[in-house]
């Protein structure tokens, strides 16, 4: 039983796209829309557009789009059930009781429920005689009971079985426990599960919504691996979480300072800087980038300042880029991770290395100073070529100018020179850009085609006259009695165009409102992005009844060459009937 219409127009009423993706982009008015970065693929330029009037997205990037709901099923990773009922949550109406199949959504439900009693668990057995060493562990390294508490730090007893025993007389089934990564099943008899995280220090993941995602642990000594976390399950996906993104997002600083291991973000946040934030057990991602900036204007990262350390942050660097955020970098002298420093030091001296920390550009020409012999004058060239490239990626004149007055101190260039060959740089770099951004909205959206319609390629006025078609029945649903009348679905010659018409032509004559939200039920979000850019295009072109009778006359036309056999060709007193019809319709 699909959820009534009712239903989901009082979901979309309430859900205005504009503020449901308000927490996820920034975006800026323009006209009756508003753009902003795209969430789903990294860009310079804003292409991803809201349009309140259908309640709808568009990226003209990547091509993603559709309706509220896909935009949540999208960015939160969620099925179609589950970003309902995110929905609905967001603004407190009740979901009807549906008889969809929610097996999936229920094992989400309980791997979440799972994680949330295995966390009290872990921090229950922390305070008992067996979680002693635990303790003494959190408390060797500075933790006080008031930061384990915040973070519901625990420990995994040193045994097989503690935790899966705990879990069963909690009604856990084994299967749940296993899709929880909380135990896995024996190769040898596979009957049998045992506890994954056995005598660790555990350190739960928690979201932004507040749910326990994952685990991880630490070993007490030295042995390996030292880390052990949760691996992909149905609630948690490593490459874009961040750990503490839960207390950071309410830090009043409007920036995020990022590091690469979880007890050093824990110590950060005992010593007062509680927008401290890592990645989990793997190295920063595009996703990861993306995640920061929905919160943050500016990323700080305290990187070790290890070989590995610096080569992520050059990586970082680039991905925070993309998204436009301010970074800073902080080196952290003596080969130190930010929790020995505060250790040493204490919270006062991280704080001015803070305020000292440097800028990315700063960061990278004191690495390509590095790179470049500055006595040779060859040595001196290539470091201002690389220099100049670096400052033309710099979208702020002001920024431009200070570093090149900076350059020209140091190797007694000219100014104006180096101002030059920046601009040089900017402009065939602007051009370059814009190139490739072009190339690759036009791939993603021709293999996204490819992959919904396949017959869409070896048809291909059809297919263009069908979209038409179909994305001017969406925004005029007026249309589609005159259409249907001379359009029987068998003429549409793609098989994905043919449902999508019958399925409209079907809403409309049971009297139900046509509109991107009630197809997200029946479409996955590839299907959807396929939509809405019929949608698109029928916004961006003529919206008039000629229109629609001339995309007919295509599709019967192309039927006809086809040597399928034609249901109706249309003779001119048919058009002007239809015609007639339409404008009757409209007024
Ligand atoms: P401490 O030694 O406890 O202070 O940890 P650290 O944060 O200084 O650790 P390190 O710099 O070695 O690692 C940083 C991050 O890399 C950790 O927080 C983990 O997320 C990840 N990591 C390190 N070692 C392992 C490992 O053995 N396995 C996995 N999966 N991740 C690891
Ligand atoms: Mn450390």
């Amino acid at each position: 039983m699909p959820l009534p219409d009712s239903f989901l127009q009082e979901l979309v009423n309430r859900n205005p796209i504009e503020d449901v993706a308000s927490s996820y982009v920034r975006t800026k008015q323009r006209g009756r829309t508003s753009v902003g970065l795209c969430p789903f693929h990294g860009e310079k330029t804003p292409s991803f557009t809201l349009y309140p009037e259908t309640n709808s997205f568009y990226c003209f990037g990547c091509g993603a789009g559709g309706d509220v709901i896909t935009f949540i099923k999208k960015i939160e990773n969620l099925s179609y059930i589950d970003a309902v009922r995110f929905l609905s949550d967001r603004v407190g109406i009740k979901m009807p009781d549906d008889k969809t199949d929610d097996t999936v959504s229920k094992l989400r439900m309980r791997i979440l429920e799972a994680n949330r009693d295995a966390a009290r668990f872990f921090n229950q057995t922390l305070y008992s005689p067996e979680g002693r060493v635990g303790l003494e562990y959190y408390y060797s390294r500075g933790y006080t009971d008031q930061t384990i508490r915040r973070f519901g730090l625990g420990y995994a007893p040193d045994s097989y079985y503690t935790l899966v025993n705990e879990m069963h007389k909690l009604g856990y089934k084994d299967e749940e426990l296993v899709a929880a990564f909380l135990t896995y099943r024996s190769k040898k008899s596979p009957d049998k599960v045992y506890d994954i995280f056995r005598n660790r220090v555990i350190i739960p993941i928690i979201n932004v919504h507040g749910n326990v995602i994952a685990f991880g642990g630490r070993v007490l000594d030295d042995s390996k691996p030292k880390y052990l976390n949760t691996s992909d399950t149905l609630v948690y996906k490593k490459t874009n979480g961040l750990f503490a993104l839960n207390f950071a997002k309410s830090s009043k600083d409007n920036s995020l300072i990022l590091c690469e291991g979880y007890m050093d973000v824990i110590a950060l946040h005992q010593a007062g800087f509680t927008n401290a934030v890592a990645a989990l057990g793997t190295s920063f991602t595009e996703e990861h980038a993306r995640l920061a900036a929905r919160y943050a204007n500016e990323a700080i990262l305290v990187f070790d300042s290890d070989a590995a350390g610096q080569k992520g942050t050059r990586r970082a660097i680039a991905l925070l880029r993309q998204t436009g955020m301010h970074i800073r970098i902080v080196n952290i002298p003596g080969g130190k991770d930010p929790d020995d420093f505060i250790k040493l030091y204490g919270a006062d001296r991280f704080k001015l290395l803070l305020d000292r920390s440097s800028n990315d550009i700063e960061y990278q020409l004191i690495e390509l100073a590095r790179l470049h012999p500055l006595d040779t004058a060859d040595g001196r060239v290539s470091y201002l070529r690389e220099a100049s490239i670096l400052l033309s990626r710099l979208s702020s004149p002001i920024e431009r100018d200070v570093y090149a007055g900076r350059l020209s101190a140091e190797l007694s260039v000219s100014k104006d020179a180096i101002l030059e060959q920046v601009e040089r740089y900017k402009k065939s770099d602007i051009r370059k850009y814009k190139k490739m951004e072009l190339s690759q909205a036009v791939r993603s959206s021709e293999d996204m085609v490819k992959k919904i319609n396949p017959q869409a390629g070896s048809n291909i006025r059809a297919s263009h006259a069908e979209e038409g078609l179909l994305g001017l029945l969406i925004l005029h649903p007026d249309y589609i009695t005159a259409v249907s009348e001379r359009l029987p679905p068998d003429t549409m010659i793609t098989d994905f165009n043919r449902k999508l018409y019958e399925y409209l032509l079907k809403r409309h004559e049971q009297g139900l409102i046509i509109e991107l939200v009630f197809l997200s039920a029946e479409y996955d979000a590839d299907e959807m992005a396929y939509i809405s850019r019929m949608v698109q295009k029928a916004r961006e072109g003529i919206h008039s009844p000629e229109q629609a009778v001339e995309y007919v006359n295509v599709i019967h036309n192309e039927h006809k060459l086809l040597g399928l056999n034609d249901p109706e060709q249309l003779s001119d007193d048919k058009i002007k009937e239809m015609l007639d019809a339409m404008r009757a319709q409209k007024k």
